[in-house]
């Protein structure tokens, strides 16, 4: 079976675990300090804070962005589950506003309607590795005083113009699951310019203390550290960086191997009219976490997935819908976004990873014309 995603992982990041573990320091140390000393620079953001995954950064980001109950958060519906959560998590409460139909990201020119004088941040989606409209995001943001928390879950090696997704929004958060751009099994990362911020998320990931282990290991007297918030254990282990290090330094050559496959298929798939490949905006870089196309055929996806997997091809369903998960549904019962749902319905991910052959690609584009047929 061809799988939707493999990590690009092996023997390098296998001896850089084991000497971690051999090292005797396992829990957040110093690799994790190095380890988050290079996604800053890489990014260009001056702080990072490395965490369990995504959803624990984007809770502890919404929490260091003022974020708490009774408050409104705008995010988009078109997006994996988690966006949605880590708002609820943080005590407030999702609006949820459409996407654009043809990048799937947040339509910015509906985030205005939905400000409220309860609204205290948004969250744009970079929606499988495409960074939503940060710089639209940003002014709107600024106009209502509001903070942006991106979900740049896909989109580590991602770009806006010149600068990389992780420098643009006040706050960054990023996975290290293993579909994404790279991997430390589960783990997640979040950047932020903002000095104070930076503090207070370090402090909230572990716990609340008052100083780390590894300061309290490293600085040669007694220390005996304090706890005035409520923290949380979102720490990433010394183990999970060593991969994440190596990784790192595969990071570009993994994109551009997902850039090349992403735009063959777009040229394989050119002149069919039942499907429609990705868009990716001039200025814009995608990771291509997969490939998105859009089924322009009234058959049903499910069939065309069975009949891809029937032909030993692995796809997923596009995006969720949030708002039409039981969850969400049975407290947005009469919410309407027709270009979410739309896209939602008919929009399929097709592999895409380092590794996949020429004539691996080649079948899966030709069994796809057999499913839709
Ligand atoms: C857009 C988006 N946000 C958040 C997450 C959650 O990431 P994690 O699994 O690292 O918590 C994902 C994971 O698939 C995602 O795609």
């Amino acid at each position: 079976m061809t799988p939707i995603t493999r990590p690009c992982i092996g023997q390098e990041e296998a001896d850089a675990a084991a000497k971690a573990v051999l090292s005797g320091w396992l829990s957040q140390g110093e690799r994790v300090q190095e380890f988050e000393r290079a996604v800053a620079s890489y990014v260009g953001a001056k702080h990072a804070i490395a965490t369990t995954n995504c959803t624990t950064a984007l809770h502890l980001a919404l929490l260091a962005a003022g974020v708490g109950p009774g408050d409104e958060v705008i995010c988009p519906s078109f997006s994996f589950i988690a966006t949605a959560n880590a708002i609820v998590h943080a005590g407030a409460t999702p609006v949820f506003v459409d996407i654009e139909p043809d990048t799937y990201n947040m339509d910015a020119t509906l985030i205005e309607a939905a400000v409220t004088p309860r609204t205290k941040a948004i969250v744009p989606v970079d929606q499988i590795g495409l960074a939503a409209d940060i710089v639209a995001v940003r002014e709107i943001a600024r106009r209502h005083n509001l903070k942006v928390v991106e979900d740049a879950a896909p989109s580590l090696g991602a770009t806006v113009g010149e600068g990389r997704v992780g420098a643009l929004s006040d706050f960054t958060c990023f996975s290290f699951h293993p579909r994404k751009s790279i991997t430390t099994g589960e783990g997640g990362m979040i950047t932020t310019n903002d000095d104070g911020a930076a503090a207070c998320l370090r402090r909230l990931r572990s716990h609340a203390a008052s100083t780390s282990d590894l300061s309290r290991h490293q600085s040669g007297t007694v220390e005996i550290e304090e706890y005035r918030e409520l923290g949380y254990n979102y720490r990433m282990t010394d183990i999970q960086a060593a991969i994440g290090l190596v990784q790192l330094t595969k990071l570009d050559a993994i994109v551009e191997e997902r850039r090349r496959l992403a735009h063959r298929y777009s040229a394989l798939f050119a002149r069919d009219p039942r499907l429609e490949v990705p868009c990716e905006p001039a200025g814009r870089g995608h990771t291509f976490q997969s490939y998105c196309v859009r089924l322009r055929t009234p058959r049903p996806r499910h069939e065309i997935m069975a009949g891809l997997a029937a032909q030993g091809i692995s796809s997923r369903r596009g995006v969720m819908a949030i708002h039409r998960e039981p969850f969400y549904r049975e407290r947005f019962p009469s919410l309407s976004l027709p270009h979410t749902e739309a896209a939602t319905e008919k929009t399929l991910l097709l592999p895409v990873y380092v590794g996949l052959t020429e004539a691996e690609q080649d079948h899966i584009v030709s069994a796809l014309r057999t499913a839709i047929a």
